[in-house]
């Protein structure tokens, strides 16, 4: 029987013992803390498109923001995942994805399905500091089932990567 090496890592003070190669994001996760993600699907590659994840790592007297879905934990890793400094990141993360979307993003129809939409009201944001005009709109495919309004992408590349990844023969 192959022994897995293990790591022990401190998330939010919890102290875990877990195989090595897991990522912070599924460390936290197997100890109940829910990092928010956008781009993160469990069936793909992790992308790191979209830094929504970011958590705080001490590293020595200093800290470090990094993103927890594609960075693997390490032995004596100490993480934070709802620290000042991640909130208050995260927040400007949000603000800066929903900079180029519509003004409405925050209070259209799609209320309750919107996952940026949910993160961006428990994160306090109800406007873009870095509003512009978003580029693009609803394209002229004539798809029955799908509609693409690229002025809503968030670019995390999922549509993409899952025809790549998942099913790259259908
Ligand atoms: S979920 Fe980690 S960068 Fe998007």
């Amino acid at each position: 029987m192959v022994m897995v090496p293990k790591v022990k890592v401190n998330v939010d003070g919890n102290v875990v013992e877990v195989n090595k190669g897991k990522t912070i994001l599924q460390v936290a996760s197997s100890l109940g803390i829910q990092i928010p993600t956008l781009c993160h699907d469990p069936r793909l590659e992790p992308f790191s498109a979209c830094r929504v994840c970011m958590v705080e790592v001490e590293r020595g007297k200093s800290s470090a923001l990094i993103t927890s879905c594609n960075t693997e934990a390490t032995d004596g890793m100490v993480i934070r995942t709802d620290s000042e400094k991640v909130l208050k990141t995260r927040k400007m993360v949000l603000e800066l994805i929903l900079s180029d979307h519509p003004k409405d993003c925050l209070t259209c129809d799609k209320c309750g399905s919107c996952k940026l939409q949910d993160l961006a009201y428990t994160h306090g944001v109800r406007e873009s500091r870095f509003f512009q005009q978003p580029d693009g709109g609803v394209t002229n495919d004539p798809n029955p089932v799908i509609q693409q309004d690229t002025s809503k992408c968030i670019l995390c590349g999922r549509c993409v990567r899952i025809c790549a990844e998942v099913c790259p023969s259908g």
